[in-house]
């Protein structure tokens, strides 16, 4: 038994999240060294990029792709600023970026607007040749963050240790982890899940084991499980910072999912209350949320999907519906400003992105193009080659599962 009690922590960049949260600002990105103002601890950049007004970064970033032309593909996550996101060559949520990162060969340099564990997953799936760039090094995820490698090996042996064999328990992480973590269950004959195909995983899943750890995101974990039939009675919640997780061998042995004590620090802003007001508000509302949403909010909304799948209900739905939305702001802006025929806005009032996907600020995109033009590759994002080796096997096995 390797699990004792640790000292709980928070970590910096779920701290930070409510630096963000305003009530009546727009999200128009600023200077860079304006927007260092609010105290946050991101990469520092060269002076004459923090002043750069976000317009002459706007042209300088337009003339650097155009002369690295066919070398450079940027991909963009839906969660990312307007100033950012109008240079993506590919848009989409974690697992259509993934398949493009393993489809797309012909570009040297990737550059990957969205967070950390999107990059290592690009580096992953694409060819040795090509080289990841991750725009601000510090762009992480406050849930990844959540499920440290030490803990969760810790938790996997403990676990392992009390079932035996008497069941099989097969690890699947959500993308949002780090590589460390998705090579656990890839050497463990465990599955990548992104929220676009959590169903068909677990059912991956049930097909070769009876138990299943999920990491991070105890939510989408939760959330998932319940649509597969599983009663709640059926799962426990992992606290890394209690001795088993803060559970009797018994109760280890009865679940049948255990969930990792991870969360959104977005997506878990989304209440009942603020589903209750926007029904009361508009009477023929659709309320559609994102799974990392918690259980009860999921369960009150009229659907409930991946970020991939939000944008094409709501895309496809016909003129003059009304929707109300559970996920990150920028994305939902831009799908009321795509879309004027309709009414669309955030379940939350409070304006409050998502602080670690807001950390690419033009500056730093406009920073690695001209390192790229000059010939130099700075935030290259390298998963060592053990990592590498069975978080893509574990990758695979998400690109197989639809
Ligand atoms: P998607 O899998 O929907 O892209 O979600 C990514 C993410 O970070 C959501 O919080
Ligand atoms: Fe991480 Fe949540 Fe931000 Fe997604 S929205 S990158 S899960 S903090």
């Amino acid at each position: 038994m390797v699990s004792k009690t640790k000292k709980p922590s928070i970590p910096i960049t779920e701290i930070e999240q409510s630096a963000f949260c305003q009530t009546d600002e727009d999200l128009a990105s600023k200077t860079l060294q304006e927007e260092f103002e609010i105290g946050v601890q991101w990469q520092k950049l060269p002076i004459s990029y923090m002043r750069t007004s976000p317009e002459q970064l706007s042209n300088n970033i337009q003339k650097a792709k155009k002369t690295l032309g066919q070398k450079l593909v940027i991909l963009g996550h839906h969660y990312q600023r307007n100033e950012v996101i109008q240079f993506a060559d590919f848009r989409g949520d974690s697992f259509k970026l993934s398949q493009f990162a393993a489809e797309q060969k012909e570009a040297e340099f990737i550059v990957f607007c969205g967070v950390h564990f999107m990059a290592e997953t690009a580096d992953i799936l694409s060819t040795p040749q090509q080289k990841v760039i991750l725009p601000n090094m510090t762009a992480g995820c406050s849930m990844s963050d959540m499920a440290q490698k030490d803990d969760v090996l810790d938790c996997w042996e403990d676990i392992n240790d009390v079932i035996g064999s008497k069941s099989s328990l097969i690890p699947m992480t959500y993308m949002n982890s780090a590589a460390a973590i998705k090579s656990l269950c890839g050497e463990n004959n465990g599955i990548v899940c992104t929220s676009s195909n959590a169903d068909a995983a677990f059912d991956w899943a049930f097909e070769r084991g009876d138990k299943i750890l999920f990491l991070p995101d105890q939510h989408l974990g939760r959330n998932t499980a319940y649509k597969k039939g599983i009663k709640l009675n059926e799962m426990i919640v992992w606290n890394p910072f209690k001795p088993l997780g803060g559970h009797t061998e018994e109760v280890l042995e009865k679940a049948k999912i255990i969930l990792w004590q991870g969360h959104c620090s977005v997506h878990t802003r989304f209440t009942l209350e603020q589903i209750r007001q926007a029904r009361e508000t508009h009477k023929d509302i659709n309320v559609i949320v994102h799974p990392e949403c918690t259980f009860d909010v999921v369960n009150e909304a009229d659907l409930c999907g991946s970020t991939e799948f939000i944008k094409k209900a709501i895309v496809d739905s016909p003129a003059g519906t009304k929707w109300a939305v559970g996920t990150e702001i920028s994305m939902v802006n831009r799908l009321a400003e795509e879309n004027p025929d309709k009414t669309i806005f955030c379940l939350d009032s409070v304006v409050c992105p998502c602080s670690t996907m807001y950390r690419i600020h033009p500056a730093y995109l406009s920073w690695v193009l001209d390192g790229l033009l000059e010939g130099v590759v700075v935030n290259q994002i390298q998963v060592d080659q053990k990592t590498r080796e069975f978080s893509r096997i574990a990758l695979e096995r998400m690109l197989s599962v639809v």
